[in-house]
């Protein structure tokens, strides 16, 4: 059985993607910090999966405890790299935490795995380091200088990545993830945005739910059907199977070249206006939003070409729209009951 290494494995997608490991089969080992996740999230692991998890709190950024952490684990055989900081906002206002984070803690990671002849490595990009680009699109697209710090190290760690595939054996593959959304089908597990969220979704469930009065949809005169921007809404949970399909390509030896690179979308473009009407009727919620001003920033459409994780990785999305606005809104109903519990 394979030992996979997680890192931020409490996190929103390393939570689903440690799930369905285990479904897999593997044997997971993840770490995280906890910055932006708490230590329940193991057990809510363990309930879905009816299985122990192999968890150790590990700061990346502590080189000596990584390096301690990889050498006592070196059969692990492939590593699934989460760990990072993701706001983009906050990136701009503490660029440092960002480059020492997401970059300097890829770089320590990537010297351990080296010193312990770890070479299988899948690596969680964006969809930010293609900018405002023709949709749909696809792998080729060409990367523009970032437009935050954040889309930055995501960029520089894929270069990082690729330099180290060219000096060593490493063998990596890089995921760009357009927009994950929704939660675990059991509502145990979901995306936990700390204070006000930034993103659609979990703006409109905590809206919903009444934790915020209203949602402002960032405009409604850009040149789309509807005047409202366009992005592609991909379940976590497809997102995690895809991170099962990358292991299984790398240690399978399926790929041609040692550095690769996987769109990870739906391949279909929807509108804020949509995505607010797919939630009320899923949920029968009426939603409380109004038309505001243009968010700086945010780009007109985006939908990625999905070609090549069908044609390379055998993998697809499973899930519709419907479904990730049922889930996120289970996930905040059961985020609501537990706190209404605990209050
Ligand atoms: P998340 O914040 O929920 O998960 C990241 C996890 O990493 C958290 O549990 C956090 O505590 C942990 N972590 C952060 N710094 C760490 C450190 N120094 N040492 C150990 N653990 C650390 O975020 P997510 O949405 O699950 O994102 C996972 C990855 O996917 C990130 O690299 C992110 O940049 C990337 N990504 C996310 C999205 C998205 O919209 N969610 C889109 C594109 C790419
Ligand atoms: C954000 C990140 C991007 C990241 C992506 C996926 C920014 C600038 N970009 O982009 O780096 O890769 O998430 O996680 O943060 N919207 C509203 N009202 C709201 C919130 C959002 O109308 O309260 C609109 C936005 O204008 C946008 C759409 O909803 O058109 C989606 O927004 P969001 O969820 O923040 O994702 P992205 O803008 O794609």
């Amino acid at each position: 059985m394979s030992k996979i290494l997680v890192t931020g494995g409490t996190g929103y997608i390393g939570s689903h993607t440690v799930v369905e490991l285990h479904n897999a089969g593997f044997e997971v080992i993840a770490i995280d910090n906890f910055d932006n996740s708490y230590p329940d999230v193991i057990e809510n692991i363990e309930k879905i999966s009816s299985k122990k998890l192999n968890f150790e709190n590990v700061d990346i950024r502590d080189k000596a405890a990584l390096k301690a952490f990889i050498a006592k684990h070196n059969d692990i055989t492939a590593v699934i790299h989460f760990a990072a900081n993701k706001a983009v906002g906050e990136s701009v206002q503490f660029p440092l935490k960002y480059y020492e984070n997401n970059v300097g803690g890829t770089v320590n990671l990537l010297q351990a795995l080296q010193e312990n002849n770890i070479n299988n490595i899948v690596f969680s990009s964006s969809c930010t380091v293609y900018g405002e680009a023709t949709p749909p699109v696809d792998e080729n697209a060409p990367i523009p200088v970032a437009q935050s710090p954040y889309g930055n190290t995501k960029q520089i760690c894929e270069e990082v990545l690729m330099d180290q595939t060219k000096a060593s054996d490493l063998k990596v593959v890089a995921l760009r993830y357009f927009n994950p959304v929704g939660a675990h089908d059991s509502a145990l597990i979901g995306e936990l945005p700390i204070g006000v969220p930034n993103n659609l979704v979990p703006f409109i469930t905590q809206t919903a739910i009444g934790k915020r009065e209203v949602l402002t949809v960032f405009g409604d005169d850009y040149p789309t059907p509807d005047g409202t921007c366009i992005r592609d809404y991909i379940h976590v949970v497809d997102i995690a199977l895809a991170h099962v399909a990358a292991i299984n390509y790398l240690l399978n030896k399926k790929y041609t070249e040692a550095f690769s690179v996987f769109n990870l979308g739906t391949g279909n473009g929807n509108s804020v206006l949509e995505v607010i009407q797919s939630f009320e009727k899923e949920t029968g919620v009426k939603l409380n939003y109004k038309i505001g001003p243009r968010r700086t920033g945010d780009v007109v459409q985006v939908y990625a070409s999905c070609e090549k994780a069908l044609n390379v990785l055998g993998w697809k999305t499973e899930r519709d729209l419907a479904n990730c606005m049922t889930t996120a809104w289970a996930w905040e109903k059961a985020l609501a009951a537990k706190n209404s519990s605990s209050n």
